[in-house]
């Protein structure tokens, strides 16, 4: 039997493993956490993340070829092959502070991974990663006097959260790198070996080791870059009339563009794109490519804007002042179809609304427990309620935050009476039926089209 072992229960750990578990019966799946409270989780009834379809898979082979488990150091000596899944965060000190990306939970993982060894491994980076840390984690594993030897191989993920059991069930495609050596090749075919028994060959895309690394940070960057792109337009088509829906509609039809990742927004958020883009910046510029690195910080620059744009749209809308005035903000999730607020968006629509005196109230169907953590020390200054329709009670204005699909189907009518007129809306995802609520006696400002108002001039 091959021992399979991931290091990091997170977003993508959990996820992956279960479907590689699911895909794979004859293979022993463990998924491996420093903390206790998470792995606790996904041993529990309550999984530590909201994704749909997943807590069938763990339901149904939990304690069969899949375990969560605490003991790293034990089942790091049982395994053949171990995804490394932990965090890669922004530096926050030192050296490439605020860009590079912090490797100390790799590194350690790389140490423990050497410390438990008696027998040669295949270690595969599964997190995001700048471009040669592989040589890096090689060096650390293969300086060692136990006469082992281990096989980096670069296995990046592109599932997006809200759908990652799809994306995993159904890639566009799988990386897997690794060296131009017998033994790298023998390691990446183990690793394409795994995902081959779901997906059809072709679609495992086998390079040098270096290629797949700079291709997730690429691909990260490219799709923020479309959104940027669009959220850029979004703010001339405010000022001249015309519609961003229809912009984005009338350009992704051009075949050569495409119709995704053109959804107009109040900006990205989550916790990979901004990180990944600036750890890119921080590359090229180490590499000395300034112009490079000053293109891709373009993105970030516009998406702060974004958010910061959205606040005063609505400030400015509201008669110049939102002190004192209760907000809605539906939606505190930073994409639909998850529970993770990690660089939402709207969390920093909220602060900057607290900041100007608003009495924030958020409603999300299933962010509410991270939103009060990740607000920390302004978490007391709002009220949080599962209830759109209680949320919205004697509110002069409601943001939409997060393109919940459910958002789209309450009764705005009822909504509407139980506010302080005149209402406001301010829908930030596009996904409301404007002219509706319009007639029902909404002010609606639709992100990236003219307002729709009730006043004469
Ligand atoms: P996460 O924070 O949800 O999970 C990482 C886990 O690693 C945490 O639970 C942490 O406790 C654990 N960990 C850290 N050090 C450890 C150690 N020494 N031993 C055992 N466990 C340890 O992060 P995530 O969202 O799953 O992302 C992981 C990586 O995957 C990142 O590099 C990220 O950029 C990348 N990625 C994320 C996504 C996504 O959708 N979230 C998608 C593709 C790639
Ligand atoms: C993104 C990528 O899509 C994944 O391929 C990648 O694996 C992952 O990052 C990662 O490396 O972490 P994710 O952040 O989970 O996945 O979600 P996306 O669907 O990409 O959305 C990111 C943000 O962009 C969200 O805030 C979303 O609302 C926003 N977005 C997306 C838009 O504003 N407009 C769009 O058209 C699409």
């Amino acid at each position: 039997m091959t021992n399979i072992l991931c290091i990091g229960a997170g977003y993508v750990g959990g996820p992956t493993m279960a479907v590689i578990a699911k895909h794979c019966p004859q293979y022993r799946v463990v998924v491996v956490d420093i903390s206790e409270e998470k792995i606790a989780a996904w041993q529990s009834d309550q999984l530590p993340i909201y994704e749909p379809g997943l807590k069938e898979i763990i339901f149904s082979l939990r304690g069969k070829n899949l375990l969560f488990s605490t003991e790293v150091d034990r089942y790091i000596s049982e395994s053949d092959i171990i995804f490394v899944s932990v965090n890669t965060p922004t530096k926050t000190f030192g050296q490439g502070a605020g860009k590079a990306a912090d490797l100390q939970f790799w590194e350690k993982t790389a140490r423990q991974i050497l410390k438990n060894s008696t027998s040669p491994k295949i270690v595969v980076e599964k997190s995001t990663l700048p471009v040669r840390t592989a040589e890096a984690m090689e060096r650390i594993l293969n300086s060692n006097d136990k006469g082992l030897f281990f096989d980096v191989v670069s296995n990046p993920e592109f599932l997006a959260e809200g759908t990652a059991i799809r994306d995993m069930e159904n890639p566009d495609r799988v990386l897997v790198g690794g060296r131009e050596t017998p033994s790298g090749q023998k390691a990446i075919q183990a690793i394409a070996d795994i995902y081959a028994h779901w997906m059809p060959r072709e679609r495992i895309i086998t390079m040098n080791l270096w290629s797949s690394e700079l291709s997730k940070l690429t691909a990260n960057a490219f799709l923020a870059q479309r959104i940027s792109s669009i959220n850029a337009i979004a703010n001339l088509c405010e000022r001249t009339g015309a519609d961003v829906t229809e912009v984005a509609h009338a350009v992704g039809t051009d075949n050569r563009i495409g119709p995704h990742f053109l959804q107009a927004s109040i900006g990205f958020g989550g916790s990979c794109f901004k990180k990944d883009i600036l750890n890119l910046v921080y590359l090229c510029e180490c590499y000395g490519l300034g112009e490079v690195a000053t293109y891709w910080e373009q993105v970030v620059k516009m998406n702060e804007f974004q958010k910061a744009n959205f606040v005063s749209r609505m400030v400015t809308a509201m008669f110049n002042s939102v002190a004192g005035k209760r907000i809605a903000l539906f939606g505190i999730a930073f994409k639909a179809n998850t529970s993770d607020t990690r660089e939402s968006p709207s969390i920093d629509v909220c602060r900057a609304l607290l900041e100007e005196h608003a009495q924030v109230v958020i409603t999300d169907p299933y962010a509410l427990d991270n939103a009060r953590i990740i607000l920390g020390d302004v978490a007391d200054q709002v009220i949080f309620e599962p209830d759109p329709y209680v949320a919205a009670q004697e509110a002069h204005a409601i943001a939409i935050l997060t393109e919940w699909p459910q958002f789209a189907e309450l009764d705005y009518k009822t909504i509407h009476e139980s506010m302080i007129q005149p209402t406001f809306i301010f829908d930030g995802r596009n996904i409301l039926d404007t002219k509706k609520l319009y007639k029902i006696g909404f002010n609606v400002y639709a992100l990236g089209r003219p307002p729709q108002t009730h006043f004469h001039n």
